[in-house]
């Protein structure tokens, strides 16, 4: 058996432990395909205003491209409330697995357990972890707070060592992802060795020919160096969306406004609203949601060329240390 099959490589049927990241914006049906079609599997991410053509559309690309019909769906649970077509047209579209991210999941999950879909849930703190366990969730995902995008406080090693003591003894059944910071094959290695399952990577697809974006977007990921990031909420409140951002800041490359004004207690929404307006002062500051790994981001290339290189680099190095 390949040193890089786990549970969760069983579970969801792929050939890597390497999970695309859904990520709003940036990760559509052909990113979702490209990792799935390289052995991993792919999500499409799905943000507040996303509509369910947009989810059907893109599940029938991620599903229907050489991945063997294997992908995921990202879903953020406070919106799905207010916005339960959404979940409605996630269900439909028949992907591998949910995940239902940022808020308690356990309304939505016997649903998606009743329509035979798999579900992972994203944590960022041990309450979190209790809360997703006792919504009978069937993977976690560790995300710690070097990730890009939304994302807790908590480092990935420290939450990752955590979460892995404590599923050990609570719920041996239940797979880990770890997600924040995994770029290369010693990122992928380090996880499994550590007992998870998999490894949950979005920063390191941001500059892939199959992401969503602008190619100034992809350019700026391949320049940004890994200092260059801050965690803040100010690009949600400029954006009035409904984020609680005190518990799911963003991280983000710095630029004028992030410099501005992350750091300024007394900005109003109003001022943030009017810096990003058209016209405003910060307006045309491109805004790239990216983790602590975007230093390791060094070209564009094809996703699979990504999630294989990982794959092939943490294959050597388990080797190496006797991992079979
Ligand atoms: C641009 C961007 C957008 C993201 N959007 C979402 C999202 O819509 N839903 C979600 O669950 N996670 C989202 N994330 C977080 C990812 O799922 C994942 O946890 C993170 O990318 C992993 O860390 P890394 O960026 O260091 O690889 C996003 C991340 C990035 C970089």
């Amino acid at each position: 058996m390949s040193v890089l099959s786990t549970r969760l490589t069983r579970m969801w049927g792929c050939d890597l432990p390497v999970i695309g990241a859904p990520m709003a914006g940036r990760a559509g049906g052909e990113l979702a395909a490209a990792v799935s079609a390289a052995g991993g599997l792919g999500m499409i991410g799905v943000g507040a205003a996303t509509s369910p053509e947009w989810i059907r559309e893109n599940a029938e690309t991620a599903g229907t491209a050489g991945g063997g019909g294997n992908f995921g769906i990202g879903l953020m649970v406070w919106n799905l409330a207010e916005h339960p077509e959404q979940f409605e047209a996630a269900l439909a579209a028949d992907p591998t697995v949910l995940s239902l991210a940022f808020g308690d999941p356990s309304p939505w999950v016997p649903e998606a357990h009743r329509a035979g879909i798999s579900v992972v849930a994203p944590v960022n703190t041990m309450p979190q972890v209790r809360e997703a366990l006792a919504a009978d969730v069937d993977v976690l995902c560790v995300q710690g707070t070097d990730a890009g995008g939304h994302t807790g406080r908590v480092g990935t090693m420290p939450l990752m060592q955590q979460v892995l003591d404590y599923v050990a003894v609570q719920a041996p059944g239940v797979p880990v992802a770890v997600a924040g910071g995994i770029a290369t094959g010693r990122g992928l290695a380090a996880v499994l060795a550590a007992g998870a399952d998999a490894a949950w990577i979005g920063t390191a697809l941001l500059a892939s020919s199959e992401s969503l974006g602008s190619g100034e977007l992809k350019d700026a990921a391949v320049a940004a160096r890994g200092r260059d990031t801050a965690l803040t909420g100010i690009y949600d409140r400029a954006e009035q969306v409904a984020w609680d951002t005190a518990t799911w800041p963003t991280r983000t490359v710095r630029n004028g406004f992030v410099d501005r004004y992350a750091g300024d207690p007394d900005v109003t929404d109003g001022e943030l609203v009017a810096a990003r307006a058209p016209g405003g002062p910060y307006a045309d500051d491109l805004k790239l949601h990216a983790g602590q790994a975007v230093g390791m981001v060094l070209r564009r290339e094809p996703a699979a060329e990504t999630v294989q290189r990982i794959a092939a680099d943490a294959t050597r190095l388990l080797s190496r240390y006797g991992r079979a």
